[in-house]
C-alpha cells in the first residue's frame, strides 16, 4: 500500500470503529438504514471516491477505495453495500457513458453524498438471465415512456438516484441484449413507484425494495449512452460492482475472524482457554488463511483495474472468493462461540446472516462462476 491508500484506509477503519460498529445491532434489530451516515460519509468524500475532483470527488484509484470499503463493511455491512452499489455502479456508468451535462448534473450531488444512487436490473422473472427482462421503454417525443417491474434495488426506495435496464427494442423486433437501454431516473418523477421494504434475512437495515414504471416519462437527456447498449453498460458496471461486493464480503470475514479469535482466548473449557486446543488453532488459521487470500485476490483485481487492464475475470474470481470465504468464515465464527454464537447478543450471529447475500447479489457464484470459465475459454 502506498502511504496515501493506508491514510485512507485508516480514516476508514476509524469511522467504522466509532460512527458504524456500535450501531450495527440495532440497525439489524430495526431494519433501519442510517442515512445520515451517507452524508457523513458524503463529507468524508467516501460517497465519491472514483468521481474525478473536477466533479467533486477524490479521484482516488480503486485500490484505496475498495480498502476503505472493506473497513465500512467491517463496521456494518448494510451501510457498506449501499456505499458500494453508488460509488461502482450508477456513479461509474455516467462516467464511463454519460454526456457532459449529464456529469455535471448528477455527478456533483452524488459525489457530495447529497444524492444516494441505485442500481436497477433484476426483474422478478429475470435474475441470472438478466438479458431477459421485460420493463419496456418506448418511444415519444422528446424521450421515453417506461413501464414495467424491477427486483431487489438497493437504494431503489431512499435513493435519488437510479440507473434502470429497459427495454428500448419493439416486440416485433426483439434484439436480445442489444435491444436494452439504461435510463437515468429520478426517484421523486411521476409514475416512479416504490414497493414494500423486503424483510430479510440479513443485511437487514440496507434498503431493498421493488420498484415499478408507469407512465414514467424519461426526457432523452437523460438515456446514458447509446440506448440499444445498455444491457452492456450494465455488465461493464458489474465489473465494478463485483468488485465492491467482494470487499463487502472481505470485510464482514474479517470481522468474524477477529471476534473468533478474541472469543478463543477469553472462553474457557477443560480448565483452558479455546485457544490452547489444537482443534481450535487449525480452524483459526484456516479462517485466517482464506481471509488473506481473499484479500490478496481483491487487490490483484484492484491493480489490474488501476493499471487500466480489463477486470471482467478478476472481479468475479475475487467476488467468488470474497463471498464464498466470508459465508466459511462466518460459519466457522459461529461454530467458536458454540451456543453462544447461535444468540442474537453476540455479533457473529449477525455476521453469518450478513455474509450469506454476497453470494446471491451482482450475480450468484454460479454466475462467476459461469463468467470464470467463458474468459478461460477467451483468453
Ligand atoms: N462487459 C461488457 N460486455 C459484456 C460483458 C462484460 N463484462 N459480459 C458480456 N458482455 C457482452 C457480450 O460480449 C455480448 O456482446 P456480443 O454479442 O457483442 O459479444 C453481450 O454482452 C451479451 O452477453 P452474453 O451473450 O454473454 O449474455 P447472456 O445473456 O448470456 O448473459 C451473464 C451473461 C454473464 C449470464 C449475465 O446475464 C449476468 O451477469 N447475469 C447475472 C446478472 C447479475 O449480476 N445481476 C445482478 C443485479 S444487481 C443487484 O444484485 C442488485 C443490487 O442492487 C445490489
Amino acid at each position: 500500500m502506498t502511504p496515501e491508500q493506508q491514510q485512507i484506509r485508516d480514516l476508514a477503519r476509524e469511522f467504522a470503529r466509532n460512527e458504524l460498529r456500535p450501531h450495527a445491532e440495532e440497525w439489524d434489530r430495526e431494519a433501519r438504514f442510517p442515512r445520515e451516515v451517507v452524508q457523513a460519509l458524503g463529507e468524508l468524500g467516501f460517497m465519491g471516491m472514483l468521481i474525478p475532483e473536477e466533479y467533486d470527488g477524490l479521484g482516488l484509484d480503486a485500490t484505496s477505495y475498495l480498502l476503505a470499503l472493506e473497513q465500512v463493511a467491517w463496521g456494518d455491512a448494510s451501510v457498506a453495500v449501499a456505499m458500494s452499489v453508488h460509488n461502482s455502479l450508477p456513479t461509474q456508468m455516467i462516467l464511463a457513458q454519460g454526456t457532459a451535462e449529464q456529469k455535471e448534473r448528477f455527478l456533483r450531488p452524488m459525489a457530495r453524498g447529497e444524492w444516494l444512487g441505485a442500481f436497477s436490473l433484476s426483474e422478478p422473472d429475470a435474475g441470472s438471465d438478466a438479458a431477459s427482462l421485460t420493463a419496456q421503454a418506448v418511444r415519444a417525443d422528446g424521450g421515453w415512456v417506461l413501464n414495467g417491474a424491477k427486483a431487489w434495488v438497493t437504494n431503489g426506495g431512499m435513493g435519488d438516484v437510479v440507473i434502470a435496464m429497459c427495454r428500448t427494442d419493439t416486440p416485433d423486433d426483439r434484439r436480445g441484449a442489444k435491444g436494452i437501454g439504461a435510463f437515468i431516473l429520478r426517484t421523486d418523477a411521476e409514475g416512479y413507484l416504490v414497493g414494500k421494504k423486503e424483510d430479510k434475512m440479513g443485511q437487514r437495515a440496507s434498503e431493498t425494495v421493488g420498484i415499478a414504471f408507469r407512465d414514467l416519462f424519461v426526457p432523452d437527456g437523460q438515456v446514458l449512452g447509446d440506448p440499444s447498449m445498455g444491457f452492456i453498460y450494465a455488465l461493464q458496471g458489474l465489473d465494478n460492482g463485483r468488485m465492491g461486493i467482494a470487499a463487502v464480503a472481505l470485510g464482514i470475514a474479517q470481522a468474524a475472524l477477529e471476534h473468533a479469535v478474541a472469543y478463543a482466548g477469553e472462553r474457557k473449557q477443560f480448565g483452558r482457554p479455546l485457544r490452547d486446543f489444537q482443534g481450535m488453532q487449525f480452524k483459526l488459521a484456516d479462517m485466517a488463511v482464506r481471509v488473506e487470500a481473499a484479500r490478496a485476490l481483491l487487490v490483484q483485481a484492484a491493480a489490474a483495474k488501476d493499471a487500466g487492464e480489463p477486470v471482467t475475470r478478476a472481479a468475479s474470481v475475487a467476488k467468488l472468493f470474497c463471498t464464498e470465504t466470508a459465508m466459511q468464515v462466518t460459519t466457522q465464527a459461529v461454530q467458536v462461540f458454540g451456543g453462544y454464537g447461535y444468540m442474537k447478543e453476540y455479533p457473529v450471529e449477525r455476521l453469518f446472516r450478513d455474509a450469506k447475500v454476497t453470494e446471491i447479489y451482482e450475480g450468484t457464484s454460479e454466475i462467476q462462476r459461469t463468467v470464470i470459465a467463458r474468459e478461460l475459454y477467451r483468453a
